[in-house]
């Protein structure tokens, strides 16, 4: 598939960042399998650690309207090399999406595509919880 669309979309994203504190901008776009592209941008908090990343946002949009099943994830910012999940972000990424390409892109239009089992190996999951 051409991620194009993907990638345009999280740099538009980006473009509503709330990021008064770090200045450092994140837009993420989410592809469901119907199709649908749901986009996010970074919230951050003058309470630092409410802070929510672009991808989570997204996510959670998507969720929150009834999509459950997700085929890719883009990622933008402003800087020259490519920007990666955080590490909560990669737990709720393959939580609530399984394992999902993730396309990193940079500033001057490069990208690359990681599934999100190489960014998180041996990932907690709801299995374990049911062997209580
Ligand atoms: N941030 C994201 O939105 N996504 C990432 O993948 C990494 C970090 C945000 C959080 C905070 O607003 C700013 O970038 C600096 O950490």
């Amino acid at each position: 598939m051409d991620h194009s669309r993907l990638i345009k979309a999280a740099h538009k994203a980006k473009k509503h960042s709330h990021s008064p504190y770090s200045r450092f901008r994140v837009g993420a776009a989410l592809l469901a399998d119907n199709g649908k592209i749901f986009t996010g941008c970074n919230i951050e908090n003058s309470s630092f650690s409410l802070t929510i990343c672009a991808e989570r946002t997204a996510l959670f949009k998507a969720v929150s309207e009834g999509l459950r099943k997700f085929k890719a994830l883009a990622i933008a910012s402003d800087v020259d090399s490519f920007v990666s999940p955080c590490g909560a972000c990669r737990q709720v990424i393959m939580d609530l999406a399984g394992d999902i390409d993730i396309i990193l892109t940079d500033s001057k239009g490069n990208s690359k595509i990681i599934k999100i089992s190489a960014l998180l190996p041996l990932p907690f999951d709801s299995s374990i919880l049911s062997k209580l």
